[in-house]
């Protein structure tokens, strides 16, 4: 107890046994263990960078930043179909021959969304009512169908504290959606305690430290403590798709992307969109201090940002969606070398606290910060770092918010789907009446008197299309009525999973 309290000391954190006298022994005994994890000087010296970086993130970048090559960027919109065929041939195959992992990051807390439970969990009201997991789960199923079934796809699924009990409860209730258990890999990401503005460690409880995940860029930390690169190289994995929990689009280890990749010889690429507008609040991949980076909207001025080039495209239109390529190698190189030099950032946070008395205290503004690392700011260890852009309306909507929010909402998730799904169906030859037998317009519209109900309502589920393929034999030359669900199931075919088209359930 003296060599704690003389540690605490020594870094300015003796303030954390202000309540020792009031725990049980039992409590006493979780709170040593609880502050003896805890490696003070190493908290006190992230929070310094993390005040030095959030210093330097008011000064403006302007006169660093560089736009992002254009000749390593290629754009799906401005391809010919002849390359994205061979960048989804040779996608194919590489996922055929078991060569490509996908990695979810979901440790974030997800408060934006309001709920106590993992983003994955969440149902978005889709007609099928499937959840993000289930989705992400049924993508994965479909692609290794299209991938021949000769290689599996294994998930990587990084988890924190908040997240880890109930996405594993979560899948095992749901039979892992019939994806096989092994091929399904939880880890956890570590926790960093939170600070007052002052660096000092906040309480969460009399006996218990605040503290949060390390951000999304603590997957390198983690990949190294779980050793889970080593079990990439055993599988015979040399390549993965790392991405966010939330986009209800995401394209699971996307054949195009990994083909384009691949055939570039990246050993690092991200999907991006063109920013919509100059001030949209996304981050932008560019070079600042001559290495790649994020930069956000709120470092530049707004002049910067709304600059644009001859061909009326705004200069550093390159939006990043969290969507990433890496080699293992890459990976590997970065948590060997690189990962205690990654950036820290530090968020200001409402963390929930003891006040004096010992009572707990939910704040209404912020008091203190979370410092985390971030998944992209490894770009810059790149040595052959490639940009495709994606399309914004076929590829991002991610869920950031409760209903009824401004934006990234369960109802805008679930408006994307289904219009995409809608295109898929018209792609494929099919076309939608309306009770009196009018062709419904191509453009599906939100009915005025309501947010959440639409014109036409479209769901096809992932164990029948991956990305509009394969519909022309099921909608071709046929009318369809709205509510419209193209439904398929997970069939046992000699103890395998297979994806199966079931009927349709429009009339
Ligand atoms: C993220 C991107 C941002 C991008 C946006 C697109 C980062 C740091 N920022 O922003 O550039 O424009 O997505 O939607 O990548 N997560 C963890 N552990 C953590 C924190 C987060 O696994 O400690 C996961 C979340 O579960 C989520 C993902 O990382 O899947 C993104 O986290 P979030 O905090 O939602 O990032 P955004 O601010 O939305």
């Amino acid at each position: 107890m003296e060599a704690l309290r003389e540690r605490l000391a020594a870094s300015g954190q003796e303030h954390l046994l202000a309540f020792w006298n009031d725990l049980s022994p039992t409590d006493q005994k979780e709170f040593v263990a609880d502050l003896s994890s805890i490696d003070f000087s190493e908290a006190l010296s992230h929070f310094e960078h993390a005040c030095a970086n959030m210093k330097e993130m008011q000064t403006k970048k302007d006169d660093r930043l560089k736009p992002f090559p254009e000749e390593q960027i290629a754009s799906v919109a401005r391809s010919s179909p002849k390359e994205l065929d061979n960048w989804r041939e040779s996608g194919l195959k590489e996922i055929g021959a078991g060569h490509v992992a996908v990695l979810l990051l979901a440790g974030g807390q997800g408060t934006r969304l309001g709920v106590d439970y993992p983003k994955g969990m969440y149902d978005v009201g889709l007609p099928s009512g499937k959840t993000l997991y289930q989705l992400q789960a049924e993508r994965i199923l479909k692609l290794e169908q299209l991938a021949g079934n000769r290689g599996k796809v294994p998930w990587y699924i990084m988890t924190s504290e908040h997240t880890q009990g109930k996405t594993i409860e979560f899948f095992e209730k749901h039979g892992y959606f019939g994806l096989d258990p092994k091929n399904v890999v939880f880890f956890e990401q570590a926790m960093l305690p939170c600070m007052d503005f002052n660096g000092k460690v906040i309480l969460a409880e009399k006996g218990k430290v605040a503290r949060a995940p390390n951000g999304n860029g603590g997957l390198y930390k983690a990949l190294k403590t779980h050793k889970i690169l080593e079990d990439m190289k055993m599988r015979g994995v040399t390549c993965m798709h790392v991405y966010c929990v939330d986009n209800i689009l995401v394209k699971m280890a996307d054949p195009v992307f990994v083909g384009y990749c691949t055939e570039r010889k990246a050993d690092c690429g991200a999907k991006v969109v063109q920013k919509a507008f100059p001030t949209e609040a996304v981050g932008v991949v560019c070079i600042c201090d001559d290495k790649f980076q994020v930069v956000e909207y709120s470092e530049i001025t707004l002049e910067t940002a709304q600059k644009r080039s001859l061909d009326g495209r705004l200069v550093f239109h390159a939006g990043n969606i969290c969507n990433h390529f890496f080699t293992v190698d890459f990976v590997m190189s970065v948590v060997e070398k690189h990962e205690k030099d990654l950036q820290h950032h530090v968020a200001k946070k409402k963390i929930p606290h003891v006040d004096e008395k010992g009572m707990v205290v939910k704040p209404t503004q912020p008091n203190g910060v979370k410092i985390e690392k971030f998944v992209f700011d490894v770009f810059e260890f790149a040595k052959n770092f490639q940009l495709l852009e994606v399309l914004r309306e076929d590829e991002f909507s991610p869920l950031k918010n409760g209903p009824g929010a401004e934006k990234d909402t369960p109802e805008s998730a679930r408006q994307s789907l289904m219009n995409l799904h809608y295109r898929y169906m018209l792609a494929a030859g099919g076309s939608f009446r309306d009770e009196s037998g009018q062709t419904l317009p191509l453009i599906p519209l939100r009915r005025s008197n309501s947010q959440s109900s639409f014109l036409i309502e479209c769901e096809i589920s992932p164990l029948v299309s991956y990305s509009g393929e394969g519909l022309e034999d099921l909608v071709k030359d046929k009318y369809f009525k709205s509510p419209c669900h193209l439904n398929g199931s997970v069939e046992k075919e000699n103890g395998e999973s297979k994806p199966k088209r079931k009927r349709l359930s429009s009339k």
